[in-house]
């Protein structure tokens, strides 16, 4: 690709895509965010930056073409989707956000020569896909919600317009994303209580069991690697790192926040295997420097100090 790369992040005002917009201002690369809301807290909480906003609905394709063809938008990073629990509430207008937008997204790219970077998720598998261990790269899903089907749709999706209109794009399969920002969905539930351990307050984690842990600096940076590297074919990757104990996290967050007691649902265990290979991701775009959870933990813990302080 030559000239400057100017990045859109749809989804800009959430939790992964803050810290993308941030990453990208941090490296000095132009970007602009699209989102449906105008609540900013999540973007403060990543970046001093001035991220300039387009406000708009992904499933609107006229929406998301003028923004692309404004800003001469060289590389997308596609966040912008309902999570589960709002899809439960209204699978219709989940179906038109996530899938629709997805599409939007792929067709807007097809003749405007844009790489495009899309989140799937781990969710894309349930507990009949463990066999074990890590999950393969390559495992075929049995997804058992709206929003597993909605992201698989999307795998499937970026593959027919790799083969049929040769539209490059990497999809990233996140497990649980924590870190500032992080307060929405079913797995926030980690960072809720990095949240409460900041303000002094005791937290119950609402599950437990063992699962890979990813900070949301580190996610946003594979985003935007990730982009990069889309100039051929639609790969999928889990976006793997280290594997945690959710016991683990409640006593990274205790050393973090002395006094406050972290306690964690270990009757409730989230319908995932616990652990995806990383390995074909780090292959595709490099090695990825997995901030440590201790680390992860008291800087999420910091930062939303200061943020309310
Ligand atoms: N956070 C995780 O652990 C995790 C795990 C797996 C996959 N993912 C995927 O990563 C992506 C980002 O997740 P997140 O945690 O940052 O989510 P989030 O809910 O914090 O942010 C999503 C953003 O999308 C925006 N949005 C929703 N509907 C929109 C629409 N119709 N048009 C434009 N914008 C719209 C919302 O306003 C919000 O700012 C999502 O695609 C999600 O499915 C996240």
């Amino acid at each position: 690709m030559s000239g400057p790369e100017r990045f859109l992040v749809t989804g800009a005002l959430g939790c992964i895509g803050a810290w993308t917009c941030a990453e990208l201002a941090a490296q000095g690369t132009e970007v602009v965010g699209f989102d449906l809301g105008d609540d900013d807290r999540r973007v403060r909480l990543a970046t001093d930056a001035e991220i300039p906003l387009v406000r708009g609905d992904i499933s609107d394709r006229d929406a998301l073409g003028k923004a692309l063809d404004e800003h001469g938008i060289t590389h997308v990073v596609h966040l912008a989707a309902l999570l589960i629990p709002s899809i439960k509430r209204d699978p219709p207008y989940g179906t038109a956000v996530n899938i629709g937008g997805t599409v939007n997204v792929l067709d807007a790219a097809k003749t405007r020569g844009i790489q495009v970077a899309y989140a799937s998720s781990a969710a894309v598998y349930s507990k009949v896909d463990d066999a074990g261990g890590p999950v393969s790269n390559d495992a075929e899903g049995h997804p058992v919600t709206f929003y597993g089907v909605h992201k698989q749709a999307c795998e499937g999706l970026a593959r027919i317009f790799w083969q049929e209109e040769q539209v490059p794009s990497i999809g990233i399969r996140p497990f649980i994303v924590y870190g500032p920002g992080r307060d929405a969905g079913l797995t926030a539930s980690p960072t809720l209580a990095m949240a409460a351990a900041a303000e002094g307050e005791d937290f119950r984690i609402a599950f437990g069991g063992r699962t890979q842990l990813q900070f949301a600096p580190d996610t946003a940076r594979v985003f935007v690697a990730a982009a990069r590297a889309a100039t051929d074919g639609a790969r999928t990757f889990h976006l793997g790192g280290p594997a945690e104990t959710i016991a683990d996290a409640a006593r990274a967050i205790e050393a973090a926040a002395p006094g406050v007691a972290i306690a964690v649902d270990e009757e409730t265990i989230l319908p995932f295997p616990d652990e995806f290979d990383g390995a074909p991701l780090e292959e595709a775009i490099g090695r990825i420097a997995w901030t440590p959870l201790a680390d992860g933990v008291r800087q999420t813990i910091e930062t939303l100090r200061a943020s309310s302080g």
